[in-house]
């Protein structure tokens, strides 16, 4: 197998989650034998290159991140500029997302399932998961604990040719957490969490506190 990868967000690659999770993934194809190309559609300069290998090649992975429930735009506009395929060119897709219920992934899914038919490919399913926010902010060795079962899934979308039903279900993790580990979260998202994010925006240089609310006033 011989897969084109397009990392569908809008983020600078140096910055974005999904370049990360398409690191862990690409080994995992590697570690079954298969072999990719990669390409980020964030730099407009790539898209004749990425157009060019979605043209040419019959496998393509698009990964993506869920940007308020749903497609970025940019990936919108990417695949506006695609030609009509025909059934031998089968096209899959890594949605991943901040919030870490399964359940909000669904309706971004739902678009994606319909997407392969209007670009008239084939499809070889969606693999989805949250509780990806930490990547970009987290140390190396916590950033590791998140990607690294990407790779297995990289293994698994050769074995199994294409993302299958049950293996994406598994990785999924719960749809909705129970109502224990909700009121468990909601107190850590206002104690520690709370903490470490105005941590993290004073290390971006924010100067405000982060429920600042100018318009409010
Ligand atoms: C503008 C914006 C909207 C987002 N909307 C959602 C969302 O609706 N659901 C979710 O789970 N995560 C959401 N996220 C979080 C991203 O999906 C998550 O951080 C992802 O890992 C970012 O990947 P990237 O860095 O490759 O863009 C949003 C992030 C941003 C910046």
């Amino acid at each position: 197998m011989h897969a084109v990868i397009i990392n569908g967000s809008p983020r600078v690659s140096k910055h974005s989650n999904t370049e990360r999770i398409i690191d862990s993934f690409a080994e995992g194809l590697a570690l079954s034998g298969a072999s990719y190309e990669r390409y980020a559609i964030s730099d407009k300069d790539n898209w004749d290159s990425a157009r060019e290998a979605y043209i040419k090649n019959t496998e393509i992975i698009i990964a993506l991140p869920l940007y308020v429930e749903c497609v970025p735009g940019i990936l919108l506009e990417f695949l506006e500029t695609l030609p009509v395929k025909d059934e031998t060119t089968r096209i899959s897709f890594i949605l991943q997302g901040g919030f870490a219920e399964a359940k909000q992934l669904e309706c971004g899914k739902a678009f994606l399932d319909k997407l392969p038919g209007y670009l008239g490919v084939s499809y070889g399913g969606t693999l989805i998961k949250g509780d990806n926010f930490g990547i970009r902010v987290l140390k190396e060795s916590e950033v590791q604990k998140i990607i690294t079962p990407y790779r297995n899934m990289g293994k698994a979308f050769v074995d199994e040719d294409g993302f299958k039903p049950e293996t994406v279900k598994k990785f999924a993790g719960p749809e909705i957490f129970s109502l224990p580990i909700r009121l468990m979260l909601q107190l850590m998202f206002m104690t520690l969490a709370r903490k470490n994010y105005r941590d993290i925006a004073k290390g971006w240089g924010c100067k405000v506190p982060i429920d600042y609310r100018p318009w409010s006033a």
